[in-house]
């Protein structure tokens, strides 16, 4: 039997642009008040259908486009919407492809007719990308979503121009869509979620953008391995110290060091650095802790020594969830390899108690060996060269001045505000 969609009494007063206690009264005041069809007494649900026959007979329902009223039912009585809009993208597809879809549900097959009504207006590109836009308006549903203008800022940063580009936590890829905007010329994502992931990936294939979003916990089964790029463009998720350190302590990953467990956002850092073509740029949304913490410190000196972070940008609270805190961006480069030392080639990481040596050594497919350490960069208080500094022959041992650090902020090692240190490197004249 074919289920319609029910609304709760909270979605009927949003639909009415009323307040709850408004749908309250209609229910006792009026007798011909729909009956609920389901829930329990105190959350009653109602058929979405005859809700909005009695607004309409009363003059209470706002009119609304065909595609807002597709999005209502569509997301009506769902947990998640992400499920119905990734099944409606896959309909949208099979009938441009000229197939038959077959992932639709019962109250998604009844909808269909209203997805192809849709599709006949707009085309099914038009289609999904307005049903889109609802999807993603800024809400309650999609706290950690990146916005549009910090995703645009990111792929900026990375200098992604017309070149390829992989966001390990792609989310519904906000920054793979700001990639595409930039002009990138194919788009690589994974995503723990598979709702997300097929979303992520729909937008893609609906435009014909070469590449995928592949469903998968990246960290401890990575679609992509051997796999580079130009740029990596990521919002990792924060704070998650079940990452999987137990079964990944050898990875050929963490060049810079084996993250400890309570630093996830060092093994992000790491594997988007791994997926990098030598010389091409990461940008990653970082809890600010993320540059001060001391079980990190080693990893981070490292990084610095080998240049392969470059800056540290502070941005201002509320640029993304959470809301209240002022997040970081990091901007990495992986380093170019450098001609073989005289005396031999030089293990990725001097083995320390935090980092044992990878039985993998650097063999990953695209990771280079990394620079010989030299006497001066060996000194683990020494900072990295600035970007700037890589374009004369002149090293500068001390970290580029922060032009405007954020008031009160303290330097901590060699964690340092870029601005004005020769980023972005858009220019093409710092090539070594
Ligand atoms: C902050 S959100 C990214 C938001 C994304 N940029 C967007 O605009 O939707 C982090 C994402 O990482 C995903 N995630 C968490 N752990 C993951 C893992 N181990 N591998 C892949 N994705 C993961 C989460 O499901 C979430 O969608």
């Amino acid at each position: 039997m074919q289920e319609t969609p029910t609304i709760t009494a909270a979605e009927i007063a949003r639909l009415a642009g009323v307040g709850r206690a408004a749908v309250s009264n209609w229910r006792k005041r009026h007798g011909d008040f729909p009956e609920p069809v389901g829930g329990s007494a105190t959350s009653p649900e109602f058929d979405l259908a005859q809700v909005e026959q009695w607004l309409r007979g009363q003059g209470k329902l706002p009119e609304v486009s065909r595609a807002d009223r597709l999005w209502r039912h569509l997301t009506a009585g769902r947990e998640n919407p992400a499920t119905a809009l990734a099944a409606v993208g896959e309909h949208l597809l099979a009938r441009r492809r000229g197939e038959r879809s077959s992932r639709a549900d019962d109250q998604l097959a009844g909808l269909l007719p209203e997805v192809d009504a849709l599709a006949d207006e707009l085309g099914p590109q038009g289609a999904f990308d307005e049903l889109w836009q609802r999807f993603s308006a800024p809400g309650p549903g999609r706290p950690f979503a990146t916005p549009d203008d910090l995703a645009d800022l990111m792929v900026g940063l990375a200098g992604v121009g017309g070149g390829t580009v992989l966001d390990p936590a792609a989310g519904t890829g906000a920054t793979l869509r700001a990639a595409v905007r930039a002009g990138g010329t194919a788009a690589y994502g994974q995503e723990l979620d598979e709702d997300l992931a097929r979303l992520a990936g729909l937008w893609l294939v609906l435009r014909a953008v070469p590449g995928e979003v592949r469903p998968g916990d990246s960290l401890r089964t990575d679609a992509f391995p051997g796999h580079t790029v130009d740029a990596v463009v990521c919002h990792p998720p924060f704070g998650i110290t079940n990452w999987g350190l137990d079964e990944l302590g050898y990875d050929p990953r963490w060049e810079y060091g084996v993250p400890p467990r309570t630093e996830p956002e060092l093994a992000w850092v790491q594997h988007a650095l791994a997926h990098l073509r030598p010389g091409g740029h990461a940008v990653l949304l970082m809890p600010p802790t993320a540059a001060g913490r001391r079980g990190a410190r080693r990893i981070r000196a490292e990084l610095l020594r080998r240049g392969a972070l470059r800056a540290v940008v502070a941005l201002p609270a509320g640029a993304a969830a959470p809301h209240g805190v002022p997040l970081h961006l990091w901007v990495l480069r992986r380093p170019r390899p450098t001609r073989p030392h005289p005396r031999g080639r030089c293990s990725s990481t001097p083995p320390t108690a935090t980092s044992p040596p990878s039985p993998h050594g650097s063999s990953r497919p695209g990771g280079p060996s990394p620079p010989c350490p030299t006497p001066t960069s060996r000194r683990p208080a020494s900072p990295a060269p600035s970007p700037s500094s890589s374009c004369s022959t002149r090293r500068s041992t001390s970290p580029p001045r922060a032009a405007n650090p954020p008031s009160g902020a303290r330097r901590r090692e060699s964690i340092w505000y870029a601005h004005g240190s020769g980023w972005p490197p858009s220019s093409g004249s710092c090539r070594r």
